[in-house]
């Protein structure tokens, strides 16, 4: 009986060690292994680019969706299956993420020169990273090793996901939670430097801010015509704005817009107009692009380090757990 006890323990703790060492990211990790797989995954988001340019924005957007639910395990890329609500139908990923299928395509590549090698959540990492290059952003080393979970939560996407409507604060203390500092999430932000929102996403700050039935005042007068033309009260929210005044290319115009006024989101301008903290780090991302890439790419590492800790496995296609069915028709439903 003891002896069987102590069997357990060593087993446990074996286990243990074996969960943690699988869970050390590093450069160069699929350097024996899969030593194409950086560059198949750049190619695949430069093909991707050239067929549709906001493509770059969409894919960077799937690091932060990732990492923050559970962390960067691909729990995103699953889609629903019968006994399980996924992440693609939450709150803030409905109508909304897209771009799936870039990632499909460079797992199928890569499936074909190194089978069962690469993780779905590396190849999210890689591949946001190479859309901030291409957009023109700083290019950096990225850790790799990670595994892919063996399943996702819509409830855990709704409660952790932060909405449009957030104001500074709010944000300041959800990135506190993941260790992200004001620094990181300003920096971070500026990931909006490319691509589009929808006009589903700021109605109520034009219409109707914080239930004062009044346009948040926050905005440049001229800036709030202008999204009064394109997103009208009532109108269909699924049209899309830019997010800043050069969403292909990848720079400090963002927070040169949210020091005048002309930030797209609430969230946006909040870090701006809303809190002295944040403010700091906005007025010197507006003046010095050179420092917003260096805290970029640390909040980055930062944010591709949370890990849920709860082991998984590489997974053959980045929509389904190894050895479940395949669904076409639900495929079909959710790609856009
Ligand atoms: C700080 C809290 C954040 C909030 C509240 C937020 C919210 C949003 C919203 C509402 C949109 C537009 C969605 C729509 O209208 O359909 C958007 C787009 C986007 N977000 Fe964020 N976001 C945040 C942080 C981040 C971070 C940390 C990243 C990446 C590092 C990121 C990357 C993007 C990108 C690239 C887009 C454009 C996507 C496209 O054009 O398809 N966001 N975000
Ligand atoms: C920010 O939002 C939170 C949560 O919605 C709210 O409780 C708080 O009063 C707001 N803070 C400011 C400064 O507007
Ligand atoms: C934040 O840091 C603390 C202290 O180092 C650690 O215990 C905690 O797990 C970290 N949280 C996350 C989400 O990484
Ligand atoms: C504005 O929002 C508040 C609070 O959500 C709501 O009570 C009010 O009816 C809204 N006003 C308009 C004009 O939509
Ligand atoms: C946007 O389009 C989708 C799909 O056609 C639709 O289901 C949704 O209701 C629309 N959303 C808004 C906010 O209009």
């Amino acid at each position: 009986m003891t002896t069987f006890y102590l069997l357990c323990v060593v087993l446990f703790l074996h286990m243990g060690i074996m969960a943690s060492s699988a869970d050390q990211l590093r450069p160069g990790f699929y350097a024996q292994t899969c030593p194409i797989a950086e560059s198949v995954v750049r190619n695949v988001i430069l093909k991707a680019m050239i067929i549709d340019p906001r493509s770059a924005a969409s894919v960077m957007r799937f690091q932060f969706h990732d990492c923050f639910v559970n962390g960067c395990d691909a729990s995103m890329l699953l889609d629903d299956t019968p006994n399980m609500l996924g992440e693609k139908l939450s709150l803030s990923n409905i109508n909304s993420l897209r771009s799936y299928e870039v990632i499909d395509e460079a797992k199928e590549e890569l499936e074909k020169l190194c089978p069962n090698v690469v993780s779905c959540a590396d190849i999210i990492i890689m591949a946001a990273r190479d859309a901030v290059f291409l957009s023109g952003g700083p290019n950096w080393e990225v850790k790799l090793g990670r595994k892919d979970s063996l399943t996702a939560s819509q409830d855990d996407a709704n409660s952790i996901m932060p909405s449009p409507r957030a104001n500074a604060s709010a944000l300041i203390n959800l990135f506190n939670r993941f260790n992200l500092s004001v620094q990181d999430l300003v920096a971070l932000s500026g990931s909006h430097s490319i691509g589009n929102g929808r006009c589903f996403s700021i109605v109520f700050r034009l219409y109707n801010q914080s239930g004062t039935g009044k346009p948040d005042p926050a905005m440049d007068p001229d800036f709030r015509s202008k999204l009064d033309r394109l997103c009208p009260n009532g109108g269909d929210g699924n049209v899309t704005g830019d997010l800043d005044k050069t969403p292909r290319v990848f720079d400090n115009q963002y927070f040169k817009d949210l020091v005048g006024g002309r930030g797209f989101l609430n969230s946006d301008q909040s870090l701006y107009s809303g809190d002295e903290r944040s403010r700091e780090y906005v007025d010197k991302y507006s003046r010095d692009e050179g420092l917003f890439f260096e805290d970029f790419v640390e909040g980055m590492l930062k944010m591709g380090d949370l890990q849920s800790g709860r082991g998984g496995e590489v997974r053959e296609n980045c929509r389904v757990v190894n050895g479940e069915k395949f669904n076409p028709i639900r495929l079909e439903r959710i790609r856009d």
